[in-house]
């Protein structure tokens, strides 16, 4: 990106008040003077306090959008420096992605002009380094596998052939699977040698391939010798997953002759350890473009995760076509400096949208289900909704007080209301079209972080709670969310969500999959309650969170600092009773995106954890072994 004629660089130190304070310098390098301009910067670390800042007066801020100006008179010349103060923060900054993600200057003319932005810097205390995270690691057996297979007892050959090719005779379906497996290949290793290949070669060797009705659907084994390999599946699944270990298997020699062998005698045998593997992905905060989420799938495949969960609505946009509503997709998703939806979150000068169309979703959805990857789409209600309350003004309640409560990330009143008739008419009609584009059984409806003291000021919603006899908040989330379960039932679907989907009496526990996010020990007690779970705790998978305390490793830390080691060593089973095992349906990664600004960020936070919890959900904890897990990871495919 090119340089802009300003540039913002902030420092945090912790004096100064409660949660300490940044300190702006803005560098006008720009031809000539400005005055009676305002800043604007988007931070995660909040301001609250709108009277702490000192040679600045606060403007605005809505969410984690700021706007201050300079004193009145102030003129900033060319090649000087404005510098000003801002206390009264919501908490601390801990690290160097807690402070401005971008800014820009509103000019008199209402203009905005770009302006850069540096990493935060720490005053005052020492700024540690980002630590090393993934040890060399080492090999008990020469093989590149990942996730690692539940039973292998085969021997290293000295070479490796060029190629495995399908036996003469081989069916149609399993010339297609090889067929699929080498496109793959090709689109996550677009300069390596395919290891898969249609017609024989000499210096090939055959590859025998059979169903055999013993095994699971997801199972498979394999057998080496000299001459030939044979594969045997339970189902596409396996044979997919069994075609896709002999791929990295071939691909490790290969690529790392010294470390890496294929076997020439032996056997594996290998199924999932669990049936939901999956990986989630807020496309809300920042919009991917389908390629990306295409090669996302492909990486998921790879790891032989069988789950993409799409978070494709959030308070910051939504992002999938409605025909219904078309605002939705047009009013909701853009961010300007001139609103009505500002800039956050790493947005500047430039307005931003972004949206999937539902031919963008059946492509989605067709790459997914030719990989055996489901796509569980989610759609965050009641909480998370400010980009639909602003798109569609009629479904919030007129007379509710404006501001009467915020989110924990500092939205306003923005939850859908339970108690305006048009939120019920207007889910409909989203369900209407959202089970046409995904077959997947359920349908996740977030239900997260709908914050305690929502709607009690909304006389629509007070007058409804009288009648049902409904108290506080949760009383009346549990009452909608009942009903988004009779019509998630009424069109065959089963209802997933977050784990407060269980607050205020929660819905029938029966067809309803919960994820537990908050913490390992809430996913025993929604087990207890009898939903089934997957676990997703922040402390362990969510691969936003930073992975070292220093200051100069970036991340969120809210959730605490998750290192790569302590993802792949998580156990979700963990504290889990023995007779609440069976409602465990799996784990989970959450890639959640406010601080995703570029695909370099992106592959730093989310590499090694995804390739982590795969081997989590995959390998039998027996098998799990993190120095060899260390040592096979670099070889995995990024975005
Ligand atoms: C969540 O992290 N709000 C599910």
């Amino acid at each position: 990106m090119q340089s802009a004629p300003y540039r913002l660089e902030s420092t945090w130190q912790p004096d100064g008040g409660p949660h300490g304070r940044f300190t702006f310098n803005l560098f006008n390098l720009s031809d000539g003077p400005i005055e009676n301009f305002t800043i604007v910067y988007t931070s995660l670390t909040r301001v609250v306090d709108k009277t702490a800042c000192e040679n600045a007066v606060f403007v605005k801020r809505d969410a984690n959008y700021h706007e201050f100006a300079p004193p009145a008179g102030f003129v900033l010349a060319r090649g000087v420096c404005w510098t000003f103060t801002v206390g009264g923060l919501h908490r601390k900054a801990v690290h160097c992605t807690d402070g401005a993600k971008s800014a820009y200057l509103t000019l008199v003319d209402g203009r905005h002009v770009p302006v850069s932005v540096s990493d935060l810097l720490l005053e005052g205390r020492v700024s540690g380094p980002p630590p090393v995270l993934l040890p060399e690691g080492k090999l008990d057996l020469p093989f590149a596998l990942q996730p690692w297979p539940r039973q292998i007892d085969a021997q290293p050959g000295d070479g490796f052939p060029v190629c495995l090719y399908p036996a003469p005779g081989a069916s149609m379906d399993d010339l297609k699977a090889v067929d699929a497996i080498i496109a793959l290949f090709r689109r996550l290793f677009e300069a390596d040698h395919a290891p898969l290949s249609l017609a024989p070669n000499s210096q090939g060797r055959v590859l025998h391939m059979k169903q055999d009705a013993t095994l699971e659907p997801e199972a498979y084994a394999l057998f080496f010798s000299a001459d030939d390999v044979s594969l045997s599946f339970g189902g596409a699944a396996g044979r997919q997953y069994g075609l896709t270990t002999l791929a990295q298997l071939l691909n490790g020699a290969r690529r790392e002759p010294e470390k890496f062998r294929f076997p020439i005698e032996g056997t594996i045998s290998d199924a999932p350890r669990y049936s939901w593997r999956g990986c989630h992905l807020d496309v809300s905060r920042q919009f991917y473009p389908v390629a990306d989420l295409t090669r996302l799938i492909d990486i998921l495949a790879w790891l032989k995760l069988n789950i993409f969960h799409w978070h494709l609505t959030d308070d910051e946009a939504w992002r999938l076509e409605i025909k219904a509503y078309p605002e939705l997709t047009t009013v909701g998703v853009l961010r300007s400096p001139d609103g009505p939806l500002l800039p956050q979150l790493g947005n500047g000068a430039e307005p931003v949208g972004g949206f999937y169309s539902q031919d963008d979703v059946r492509t989605i959805v067709e790459h997914g289900l030719a990989l055996n990857v489901e796509i569980v789409p989610e759609i965050d209600i009641p909480g998370h909704n400010t980009a639909t309350l602003v798109a569609l003004r009629e479904l919030s309640d007129g007379q509710e007080a404006p501001e009467s409560y915020h989110s924990v990330q500092g939205y306003a009143n923005n939850a859908l209301n339970p108690a305006v008739p048009f939120t019920y008419e207007f889910l409909e009609k989203v369900f209407d079209e959202l089970i046409t584009l995904f077959p997947s059984p359920y349908v996740h409806i977030g239900g997260d972080e709908v914050a305690d003291g929502s709607w009690l000021v909304s006389p629509l919603a007070r007058k409804l709670m009288e009648k049902e006899g409904i108290s506080g908040t949760f009383g009346l989330q549990s009452y909608f969310l009942k009903q988004i379960k009779a019509m998630l039932t009424k069109r065959g679907k089963k209802l997933a969500g977050w784990n407060e989907v269980a607050h205020g009496g929660g819905v029938d526990a029966n067809g309803t999959l919960l994820m537990a996010w908050q913490s390992p020990e809430v996913g025993i007690e929604l087990a207890r309650e009898g939903y089934e779970v997957v676990m997703t705790p922040g402390q362990a998978y969510y691969l936003d969170m930073v992975q070292g305390e220093e200051w100069q490793e970036p991340g969120a830390s809210w959730a605490g600092t998750v290192p790569p080691a302590h993802t792949y060593g998580y156990e979700a089973e963990g504290d889990f009773p023995d007779e609440l095992k069976d409602r465990l349906k799996g784990v989970q990664a959450c890639i959640w995106s406010e601080h995703f600004l570029s695909r370099g960020y992106f592959n730093r936070l989310v590499f090694p954890r995804l390739p982590a919890i795969a081997e989590a959900a995959w390998t039998p904890k027996s098998e799990k072994n993190w120095q060899r897990f260390s040592a096979i990871v670099g070889l995995s495919p990024k975005l």
